[in-house]
């Protein structure tokens, strides 16, 4: 008899919710539920939650409101709400969506075999949610069945201390756990052997990695990455993403001194106004911000920046978005993220009056936007005849071309009819630019 079972999965927001759904994926693969990528043969559905603006929020609901019908078609199918939505809404959410059959928060996903189990035999939904102070990442070694692809994220924190005011990571979150320095070590060890070639390293504030542990025990995140680079066979070593103010210049020297660690910086910013910056309890000033940045440049002078920026936050006059619109024409980003502000209860900041009506927000959004576009190609046009070394990612979607990302994170097109494997690195000299990709020639094959 064939018991073979389908899982889809639908993955919104960060890098670590793809991080979870991956676990997921392997340990209901455990229980014989192999990936599809069909949602309408699935027997579960895992909708992995974000919930950092309204607009996430929304796309998960809809989502979830779509799958009513698909329910009432097949009684048996199970649905899981995962992720930073289901560990804000909790039993909420069944009222909301009654179709739903688990609820489980990010500290929870570990137990999810069983507790699809569980749910599977009841009538009514269940929510599991803790968020525990005393919670540990358990140890999870990848499995290697199925060849491993050529990058993976490696979880080395959870959770963020740092209650910026507009920030509800810390509500779905929790507080920071770091894992423990063996551990980390011995996954990457495990994914290199099974041919992964760019290893990033996640958390929230990975600059805070280790504040958790005594201090006897402690290793610092510039330790982590010097320890993790000595790694034989990773090509390439990323980190995301850190909070300006924890930016320590031990952490900056190993831009200088690690071949391996790719040199681009997600630095979010969030605002050029120092009177903004206090507000949302981002811990720094704009003098602090772009003193680090210079001083990072002087350690590593090809560093791609790039960063987030909110505009519209509660009190944002003119003149403070004047002074982000200042802040990009120093910094001279390679490219940010923009955001128009949302208020996220249990956030702080939704306390305070939304002074910045919803027309002005989009009004400056596209001023921002439209000015970073502009730097953005100034900044790949700078690239043109240089030659970069790319990390191949496959087939482009143009015809007869690939596509591969350089260390310092641009995605470069490039004509040819050879045949590259995902994680084989080539050599190409940049020839024009797009807005958001670069193209090149290709020079040589590295058989690396
Ligand atoms: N409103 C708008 N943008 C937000 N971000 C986080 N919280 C909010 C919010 N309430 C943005 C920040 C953060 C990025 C991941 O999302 O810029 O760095
Ligand atoms: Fe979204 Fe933040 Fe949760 Fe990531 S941690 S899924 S960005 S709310």
């Amino acid at each position: 008899m064939n018991t073979q079972k389908h899982l889809y999965i639908e993955t919104f927001g960060c890098q670590m919710n793809d991080r979870d759904s991956e676990i997921m994926a392997q340990l209901m693969a455990k229980e014989n539920f192999a990936p599809t990528s069909d949602i309408a043969c699935a027997d579960a559905i895992i909708v992995n939650t974000c919930s950092i603006r309204g607009k996430a929020e929304q796309k998960a609901y809809s989502l979830l409101g779509a799958l009513r019908k698909q329910k009432k078609e097949n009684p048996n199918l199970l649905i899981a709400v995962t992720g930073c939505v289901a560990q804000q809404e909790g039993k909420k959410m069944l009222v909301r969506m009654p179709h739903v059959n688990l609820v489980v928060g990010p500290q929870n996903i570990y137990q999810l075999p069983a507790l699809f189990e569980k749910a599977g035999r009841r009538s009514k939904g269940l929510v599991v949610t803790e968020l525990s102070k005393e919670f540990m990442i358990p140890p999870f070694l990848p499995t290697m069945e199925r060849g491993l692809p050529h990058k993976r994220f490696v979880t080395i924190m959870q959770g963020c201390n740092n209650f910026c005011t507009y920030c509800i990571v810390p509500y779905t979150r929790g507080r920071e756990v770091s894992r423990k320095c063996e551990e980390i070590l011995q996954e990457i060890i495990h994914l290199v052997a099974g041919g992964v070639k760019e290893i990033t390293l996640l958390g929230q504030n990975v600059n805070s990695y280790g504040n958790d542990q005594p201090q006897e025990q402690r290793t610092t995140f510039p330790e982590l990455l010097r320890l993790v680079a000595e790694i034989k066979g990773i090509e390439r070593l990323r980190f995301t993403t850190s909070n300006p103010k924890d930016l320590s210049e031990e952490l900056m020297r190993c831009f200088a001194d690690i071949d391996t660690l790719c040199p681009h910086f997600h630095l979010p910013v969030q605002s050029g106004s120092n009177k903004v910056l206090k507000k949302m309890n981002r811990k720094y000033t704009i003098e602090n911000y772009l003193e680090k940045v210079e001083k990072l440049r002087k350690y590593s002078p090809d560093i791609t920046l790039t960063t987030d920026i909110i505009v519209g936050f509660p009190g944002e006059e003119d003149e403070d978005f004047q002074a982000t619109m200042d802040l990009i024409e120093k910094v001279r980003y390679h490219s940010a993220f923009s955001f128009k502000y949302s208020s996220r209860p249990p956030a702080k900041s939704c306390e305070f009056e939304e002074t910045v009506t919803e027309e002005e927000k989009i009004k400056r959004l596209a001023i921002l936007q439209d000015r970073q576009n502009v730097i953005t190609k100034e900044r790949n046009e700078e690239y043109v005849g240089q030659l970069m070394e790319l990390m191949i990612e496959g087939e482009s979607k143009m015809d007869g071309q690939w596509c591969g990302r350089s260390k310092t994170n641009h995605t470069v097109n490039f004509e040819s009819k050879d045949t590259f494997i995902p994680g084989q690195l080539v050599m190409v000299k940049i020839k024009s630019t797009c807005q958001n990709s670069l193209l090149g020639e290709l020079l040589v094959k590295n058989e690396k």
